[in-house]
Order: C-alpha cells, then structure tokens, then sequence
C-alpha cells in the first residue's frame, strides 16, 4: 500500500528558493521540503559570483532596473523587475541576519562586477557565494522543528484533483519516489510549492547539477499550468574546458575582475563583437566565443587573468583556482581553456507576482518560474536575488490564505500492479544520451528552421519509446528524469519554433533580426498527450 504523508505546505526543492520558502512559512504552518539529494543537488550550492543588489554611493536601484531592461531585450516585466530590485537590500539584509557573511574589505562590503552590470553590485562570498547560502539556510531549516527535510525524494507529479477526475481545480501534492526504498508515496499538502530549479541538463554540455532536469516545468506542464519564454536558455561564456572537467564553471566574476578572453594565438576578439568586450551580456560573449571556435574549428578559448597580481587571484578565487590546478592549469600565470555551456532556465512556470501558477494552490519559486524578470535573457546574479525575492513573496501570499477552509480529499493510490522492473536499462541511457546531444547540436546556441524541425521529429519518436518504457516498467530516477527532460526539450523547441525573430538568448539564423513588437511565447497546456499518463487509479 503506498505510504501516505500529511502537511501544511509541501515544498519540492531545497536550493536557495525552496529553502528560504520554509523559513518564511515555518512560523505560522507546518513545512515539509523534498529534495532528490543533499546540497550538492541544487545549482544553488554551486553559485559563485554573487546576489546582485545596489551598494556603492554612485549607483542606484534605476540602475540595476534599466541593465536588467536592457539584458531581457524588451520582454522584461517592469513592474515585476522594479519590485524585485527594490528588495534587493532587503534580501542581502535577510541573508546576513540568517548567517551569511558576505566578503568585505576595509569594513564595506566587497561588490565584485559582472557582465551586463554598469557598476560593481555583486555581493559574493568568495567565489563560493552559493554553497556560503545553501549551508546557512540549510542549518537554518534543520534546526527548525517546524520544518520536515526529505532527501532522496523525486516527486514524480502533482496531484491535480481535476485532472483525476475528483472535484475542483486545485493542486493536493504530489506522488514522489522515495529513491532509498524504492516506493512511491503520497505527500497531500493544502498548498504546493515548486522549487525544482532549472532545465540546462536538457543539454550535452552544462555548468549544472545532474538534478537540473526541468522537473518542476514538466510537472506543472503535465498538471495543466501554462509555460513561458522557454527558447530563452542562457548558455555560460565560460565553463572548464578540459576532458576530465565536468560541468566547472569559471565565474564571470573573473573577467569583472580584469580577467579577457584570447584565441589560442593570444589575440583578443571581443572588441570586434560588442564595446563592453568581455563584460557584454552573456548572450553577446556565448555567441562570439561559438563564432570564434566555429571559425577556426578551435576546440575552446583561453580566460586570462594571469596579468593580475597572484595574492589577489588566490583571494579573490581560490575555489577556482583550486579546481583547475587539479586538472594542471595554474589561472595564476597562465589562460584557461573555456567553452560555453548551458547555465540557466530563464522561461518556466507562468507565475504572477506572488509565485501563483494557474492552478489554485499550486505556486512556483526560483529557476523553475518564469516571473517576468529576466525576460529574454537573465542578467547575472539576478538570480539568486529573484530566489529569495519571491521566497518570500509566496510564503506572505500563503500566510494570507491560511484560514481559507481545509478541503478534505481522498487522493488515489499509486498502482504499481500492472508494472515489473526494467530489463534493459540500456535505453534510458542511450535515449538521455541521444537527446541532450542533438538538443546541443540543433537547438543550442545559434538555431535554424530546419535544425528545431530536426529536434522536433527526433523528440517525436523519443516520447513514444519512453511512452512505452513508463507505462510497463517500475519508475525510478532515470526515467523519471528522462521523461521530463523529453517534456522540456519539446517545449523548448515549440518555444523556439513560435518565434521568428532573434532576441536576447534566442538566436535564429533565419530570422536574424528583431521584430519591433516584443512578445512573450506562452504554450497552453492542450489535450493529455502520451508522456501525461498517470499511473494512480485509486
Ligand atoms: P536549485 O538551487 O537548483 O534547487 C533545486 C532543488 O530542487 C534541489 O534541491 C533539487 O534536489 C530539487 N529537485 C529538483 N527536482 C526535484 C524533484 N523532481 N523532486 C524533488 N526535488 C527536486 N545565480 C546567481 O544569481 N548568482 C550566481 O553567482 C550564480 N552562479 C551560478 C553558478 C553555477 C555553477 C550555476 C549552475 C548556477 C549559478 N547561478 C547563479 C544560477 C543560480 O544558482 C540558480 O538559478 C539558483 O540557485 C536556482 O535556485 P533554485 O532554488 O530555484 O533551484
Ligand atoms: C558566475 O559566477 O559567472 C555566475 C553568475 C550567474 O550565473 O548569475
């Protein structure tokens, strides 16, 4: 019999969104958060550069606003973009009473500079400012009695009340694998929380967690919520070029900090793309180092901050240096071989300004949303700032409907019995391979008409193989993951298919130029298709 779990307010996620969540509505409901893994299993822990927010005397909120505008090439909310970086102090604010030190130098805070950025505004631990967060919020959490944290848990699909036939349109948890056991369990919850994160892993090459697999999008997309802006994929300018390097981001922070990018000769190219050179938006620096390797069937370029003095390189990036002196690279006196790879989700779940989806008592939180900020490119470190903005946002809306009346609700039982165990595991394998491999060739960087056409068909046969796989075998984390990862390429490729133009991330090589009219791509959830199979029958 599947195993039940009651809460107040059931959150899917524990990175900086998620977390920051629970320690807002523990004080007035009972909270529990799910994560697939421990902290490494966020792309927050792994964020290096910082939380944007206005410090120096010179600058100031408008600022922030308009480089936030200018990054999201017109598809910004300006109301939602105006909101979210006036709380900008606000948040570094909460950060620092939660436990965060961030760095300071002669007693200010130190405000590191990033691309897109017109005055230094990153507050930054380090080059560890993401793992500096998870680990405080994190103890926060554990040592609040108020709040349930599960690792181990991938929920599998929320639980609409509607979509099983059963009374109103309102989300009642989810059905999650417990991947330690082995089950699958009921968690019902008064109201649900998506902090999933984000969809890179959708791609070959990525700076992200193995768990950033569009869960959240997949979800809501399967439960009936409307999806955004999902062409929009921000490709790093520069990861870990290296063959044993996986997923190793080298921040942007370095080349805030002086760092310029080279071809394998010493030449700098980035004058010739853009007068901002290596601190253009990284939609302008990704696309001139694919032109460069393209050109000259480079297999990367070179970051190069060696003209720095030594001790402020150790400072300023000791994790960084670190890591590449374990693959024998010393950024201290020589360039490091970079790539471009997939970073961040800037579509998703379609939310208002308090993180509410489409589905009553369903919100959605962090990377996994689409709130209007970033519009068609995210500029950097604005983030971890939109994370926590609408952590609290959501947990104010969800304190306000606390005393709404408890619905009581029977929800069906996973069945599992028409179900045994995989017996070639092989084909999740070669099916995740084979899509994460022509998502990068056909539907990376720049992008054709006939490459997403391309990825379309290829997707088509994919979703009938895992159709098959999903409906005879047990489920488990790679299918699973798999099936949304083939959700989220299809929505990424209509996404881009539905825009004829280029715009801020998304760059067609057929429809070079912007239409003057600036629209966002909302897809509408249609009829159930064969991946929105259900397994409960109850
Ligand atoms: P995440 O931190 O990704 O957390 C997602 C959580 O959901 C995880 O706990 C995961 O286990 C859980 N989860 C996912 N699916 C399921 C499921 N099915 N069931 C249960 N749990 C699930 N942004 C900045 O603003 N500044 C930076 O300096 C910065 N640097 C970055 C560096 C790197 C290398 C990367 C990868 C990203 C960086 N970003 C940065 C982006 C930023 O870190 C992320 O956008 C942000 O941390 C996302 O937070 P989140 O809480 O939405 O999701
Ligand atoms: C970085 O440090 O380069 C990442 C910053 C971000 O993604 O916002």
């Amino acid at each position: 019999m599947t195993q039940r779990f009651s809460t107040d307010v059931l959150i899917i996620g524990g990175g900086a969104a998620g977390l920051a969540a629970a320690l807002h509505i523990a004080p007035h409901a009972r909270v529990t958060v799910l994560s697939k893994g421990g902290m490494e299993s966020a792309a927050t822990h792994w964020a290096q550069g910082g939380v944007a927010a206005v410090a120096d005397p010179e600058d100031s909120a408008e600022a922030h606003i308009l480089d936030t505008l200018t990054a999201g090439a017109g598809l910004c909310d300006s109301a939602i973009v105006s909101d979210s970086i006036n709380a900008a102090t606000k948040v570094i604010t909460q950060l620092s009473t939660w436990g965060v030190q961030f760095d300071r130098e002669d007693n200010e805070y130190h405000l590191t500079r990033e691309g897109g950025h017109s005055f230094r505004r990153v507050f930054h631990v380090a080059d560890t400012t993401g793992k500096a967060i998870s680990e405080t919020l994190t103890q926060r959490v554990l040592d609040d009695p108020r709040i349930e944290l599960l690792t181990d848990r991938v929920a599998i699909d929320l639980i609409n009340l509607n979509k099983l036939g059963r009374h109103p349109n309102r989300c009642a948890g989810a059905y999650v694998l417990n991947r330690s056991t082995g089950h699958v369990e009921v968690f019902q919850a008064r109201f649900v929380i998506l902090a999933t994160g984000g969809a890179s892993k959708v791609y070959l090459y990525t700076s992200n967690p193995d768990g950033s697999t569009g869960d959240g999008i997949a979800m809501a997309w399967r439960a009936g919520c409307r999806i955004a802006n999902m062409e929009f994929n921000q490709f790093h300018p520069t990861c870990l070029y290296h063959p044993h390097a996986k997923s190793y981001l080298v921040s942007e922070a370095v080349r805030g900090e002086g760092g310029v990018l080279r071809l394998a000769d010493g030449t700098r190219f980035m004058e010739k793309f853009d007068h901002r050179a290596e601190l253009a938006p990284r939609d302008i620096v990704a696309r001139a180092i694919d032109h460069e390797m393209k050109r000259l069937g480079a297999d990367c370029v070179y970051l190069d901050i060696s003209h720095r003095p030594s001790a402020f390189i150790e400072s300023h990036f000791p994790t960084i240096a670190e890591h590449c002196r374990q693959f024998g690279i010393d950024m201290v006196r020589e360039p490091i071989p970079v790539v471009p790879a997939a970073h961040y989700t800037c579509g998703g779940v379609l939310v208002d300004g308090h993180g509410s989806t489409d589905i009553p008592g369903l919100y959605a939180i962090g990377e996994v949303s689409c709130t209007g900020l970033h519009g068609a490119n995210r500029l950097a470190s604005n983030s971890l700032l939109e994370c926590l903005v609408f952590a609290q946002k959501t947990a104010s809306h969800i304190q306000r409907n606390l005393a709404s009346p408890i619905v009581e609700v029977t929800v069906p039982h996973w069945d599992e019995s028409q179900v045994t165990d995989s017996d070639e595991d092989v084909v999740i394998a070669h099916n995740w391979d084979e899509l994460r491999r022509f998502m990068w060739d056909y539907v990376g960087i720049v992008r054709t008409d006939k490459r997403l056409q391309r990825a379309q068909r290829r997707i088509d046969l994919l979703k009938q193989e895992v159709h098959e796989y999903y409906s005879h075998y047990r489920v488990t984390n790679d299918l699973i993951e798999l099936r949304n990862l083939i959700h989220v390429a299809e929505l990424i490729v209509r996404s881009a298919l539905a825009r004829p133009e280029s715009r801020g991330l998304h760059f067609n090589l057929d429809h070079p130029d912007t239409l003057e009219r600036a629209e966002d791509t909302i897809l509408f959830p249609g009829s159930l298709d064969r991946l929105d199979v259900l397994r409960p029958v109850g």
